[in-house]
Order: C-alpha cells, then sequence, then structure tokens
C-alpha cells in the first residue's frame, strides 16, 4: 500500500490485513520495543485544514510510540493558506518528510498531494471518505461483534456525508449490508450510487425498518464541517433520523450504538442513548490510534 486515500482504493484483503495487525498492535501496546523502530528517524507531517481532536491526537501519539515526529502544520499557518497551489507544497514537503497526514474540503487535493509529493499519504478525512474512521470502526465491530460477516449496519442521518459514503465502500468491499437511514436529500446521489456500482447497500426513509435486526447503529454529526451556514435546515430536516432509545430497541439484541465522534447530545442521538452506550463509543475512538499505526506501518513498508 503506497497511500491511504479513501476505503474505496482498499482491497477485502487489505482492509484484513490493517485490522489484523491493528488487534495485534493493540494487545501489545507498550510490550513490544521494537515498534519504536519502525518509523525511527522519520517525520510526518499533518496538514490540517478542518478541525480535528481524535484524528490529531491520535495521530500524533501513533508516530511518537513508532519512533517517528509529527509536524502538525495547521494549513492556514503555511503558504497553502494564502494560495500556494497543494501540488507545490507537496513537492516541497516530497523532498523533507517522509510521510504526509491530510484533512482537508477537496478529495482531489488529497489525490493531487500524493501524486506530487510522492511520498505516503493518507486522507485523515475530506468531504468525500474518512477511511481512518472506518477501520478503526471496523476494530470494534470487529472486537465486540466478532467480526462484519453478515452483520447489519444502519448509518442513520447524514447518509450523503463522508462518513456514510466511506461505510458504502466498506460494505462493497467487505461484503455486510449496510442500510442509509436518510431523507432523500441526504442520501448519496445518484452519481456516486452508480461509481458504487453493485454494492449491498440500501437507502431508505424507514427509521422504523432500518432499525429492526440492526447489529450496528452509527451516526456522526448532521453539520459536517464546512456545512455551518446550512445547520438551521439540516437540524430540522434530519430530526426524525436521531437515535434513540426507540430505535435501539428495534435493534438486534446485543446490537452496538456508535458514533464517530464529536457527538451533539439531543441531535443526531440522545444524551440518554449517548451516555447508556459510553464504553462502546469511545472505545472507537481509542481504535483510531491502534488502526492509524497499522496503517502507518503498512504505508511505511509500501514504499
Ligand atoms: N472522528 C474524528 O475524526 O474526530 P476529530 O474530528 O476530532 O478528529
Ligand atoms: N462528517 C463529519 C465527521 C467528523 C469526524 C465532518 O466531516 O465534520
Amino acid at each position: 500500500m503506497k497511500d491511504l486515500l479513501g476505503i474505496e482504493q482498499l482491497t477485502k484483503e487489505e482492509i484484513h490485513a490493517l485490522i489484523d495487525h491493528a488487534v495485534e498492535l493493540k494487545a501489545n501496546r507498550g510490550r513490544d520495543e521494537s515498534v519504536k523502530e519502525i518509523l525511527k528517524g522519520e517525520t510526518w507531517a499533518m496538514i490540517f485544514t478542518k478541525s480535528s481532536t481524535r484524528t490529531r491526537v491520535s495521530f500524533e501519539v501513533g508516530l511518537n510510540e513508532l519512533g517517528a515526529t509529527a509536524l502538525f502544520l495547521n494549513a492556514n499557518d503555511i503558504q497553502l493558506g494564502r494560495g500556494e497551489p497543494i501540488k507545490d507544497t507537496a513537492r516541497v514537503l516530497g523532498r523533507m518528510v517522509h510521510g504526509a497526514i491530510i484533512r482537508t474540503f477537496a478529495q482531489q487535493d488529497v489525490v493531487d498531494f500524493a501524486e506530487h509529493g510522492k511520498i505516503p499519504t493518507i486522507n485523515a478525512l475530506t468531504d468525500e471518505e474518512h477511511p481512518c474512521q472506518i477501520l478503526a470502526d471496523l476494530l470494534t465491530i470487529r472486537e465486540r461483534l466478532g467480526g462484519w460477516d453478515g452483520k447489519k449496519v444502519v448509518f442513520f442521518g447524514d447518509g450523503d456525508c463522508n462518513m456514510g459514503r466511506s461505510w458504502a465502500w466498506a460494505a462493497k468491499r467487505l461484503g455486510f449490508e449496510l442500510v442509509i437511514a436518510a431523507p432523500k436529500a441526504f442520501q448519496p446521489d445518484a452519481a456516486f450510487m452508480s461509481r458504487l456500482g453493485e454494492a449491498p447497500v440500501t437507502l431508505t426513509e424507514d427509521v422504523i425498518a432500518a432499525s429492526i435486526g440492526a447489529d450496528v447503529l452509527y451516526t456522526d454529526t448532521w453539520v459536517s464541517m464546512g456545512r455551518e451556514a446550512e445547520a438551521a435546515e439540516r437540524l430540522e430536516v434530519l430530526a426524525p433520523f436521531q437515535i434513540n432509545a426507540k430505535l435501539v430497541n428495534l435493534a438486534k439484541k446485543g446490537a452496538i450504538v456508535q458514533h464517530c465522534l464529536p457527538a451533539y447530545r439531543d441531535k443526531e442521538i440522545t444524551e440518554e442513548v449517548f451516555e447508556a452506550r459510553a464504553d462502546e463509543i469511545f472505545q472507537q475512538a481509542e481504535n483510531r490510534l491502534h488502526a492509524q499505526k497499522a496503517i502507518l506501518i503498512a504505508l511505511a513498508r509500501g514504499r
């Protein structure tokens, strides 16, 4: 693997290998001194145009645990923020650092960086995909439910955001059932569905039918970064798609509730459900660290 640009670009085998390795890294954290040698002496740039708590901290800690230095660059503090092209930024950084982790708006920027920087490049969230989150989620599903084969994952809310789209690619690659329960205007559009092609993905507005028999109830903020101007409209239209006790009770016995965080209480999820399921939700957040260490190692080995 040279880059991680999206779940779309991964094969089933690559996903399995990353999760297997993440399980091992998690079990051996703090015990296996040799991991500190893997990226020893390297510097990885983290170029972030959007806010972050989990992604930033988990990558900085993960890089440190693998022996590398994290160079955090707020996009507004570097010349990129004043209009220097991404391909020029990439050609400069590519000559100085060993890898790049990018959080931004356009997927094309991450693609362009990878092409021109010629160093391992990781998508740390774009408007189109959030692959690092999905890999941590798959790790959590494996830990909590023993795996994803035959499982029904239901994504509630803004199904057309980066998370909904990355989930769709994960379902296509791995073959589990994904239901996106969202109002028509917030379902992945026809162009996306046609690019996705044949996949076990269903779009619905019926939250009751979606919840029945679910193994995983998943949600995300209704107002993704960059969509703040649409907040009032989104909160109104998406209100019937909230994860609440009624929907959780329709799910399979043993079902888990997942949220990529940050969570907005009594919007996409009730305070009651969130706090009742905090353990599995924060396990998911912790798994960002372990999944991303596996990603970093796979890219270091693939160059
Ligand atoms: N889930 C996630 O990516 O969180 P941050 O925005 O805090 O990085
Ligand atoms: N869809 C959200 C995910 C946050 C981790 C956003 O893009 O803001």
